[in-house]
């Protein structure tokens, strides 16, 4: 949680609360991968799999951690179970304009659609949310 609340601005709405996190948590196929620097926690990555489709719920690092590839090696590490579970593919959904997306392109992931005015910010602005794959198989 720690994590959470410095990684996501206010501003998106995008953070979950911890009662949203114990109840995902409690899910079978749910996945959860923490990063620590020096025992600190840098970043982490929530997902979750379903028969041989998985979902990246969540993914963050916090900003003193930023741009030193703790993002990436937390989905190559997502990846690689992907492959050795025969997952067929990896989904998730982020805001359109979101840095993360030329994360998400690097490693593979390809735009499959478009939720119009998905999201919605704290003075009411509306963005699009983009959905993204990633084929394993
Ligand atoms: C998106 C986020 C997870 C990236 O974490 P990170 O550890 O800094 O990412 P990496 O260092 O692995 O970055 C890898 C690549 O992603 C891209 N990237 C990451 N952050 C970027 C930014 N702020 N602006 C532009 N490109 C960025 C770059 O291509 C970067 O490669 P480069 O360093 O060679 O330029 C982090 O900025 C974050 O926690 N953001 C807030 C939460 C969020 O929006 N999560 C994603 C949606 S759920």
């Amino acid at each position: 949680m720690s994590i959470m609340t410095a990684a996501f601005d206010p501003f998106y709405c995008e953070a979950w609360n911890r009662s949203q996190c114990d109840g995902m948590m409690k899910q079978l196929g749910v996945y959860c991968l923490v990063v620590t620097i020096k025992e600190k926690p840098a970043g982490f990555l929530l997902s979750r799999t379903i028969f041989d489709e998985s979902e990246l719920l969540l993914l963050a690092v916090r900003p003193e951690y930023r741009k030193k590839g703790v993002a990436t090696a937390l989905l190559k590490k997502l990846i690689s179970k992907a492959h050795f579970e025969d997952t067929k593919c990896i989904h998730l959904e982020v805001r359109d304009k979101n840095p993360a997306l030329a994360l998400y392109y690097s490693l593979g992931f390809r735009e499959v659609g478009r939720r119009i005015n998905y999201y919605k910010s704290l003075n009411g602005d509306l963005y699009n949310a983009i959905t993204l794959s990633l084929i394993i198989i």
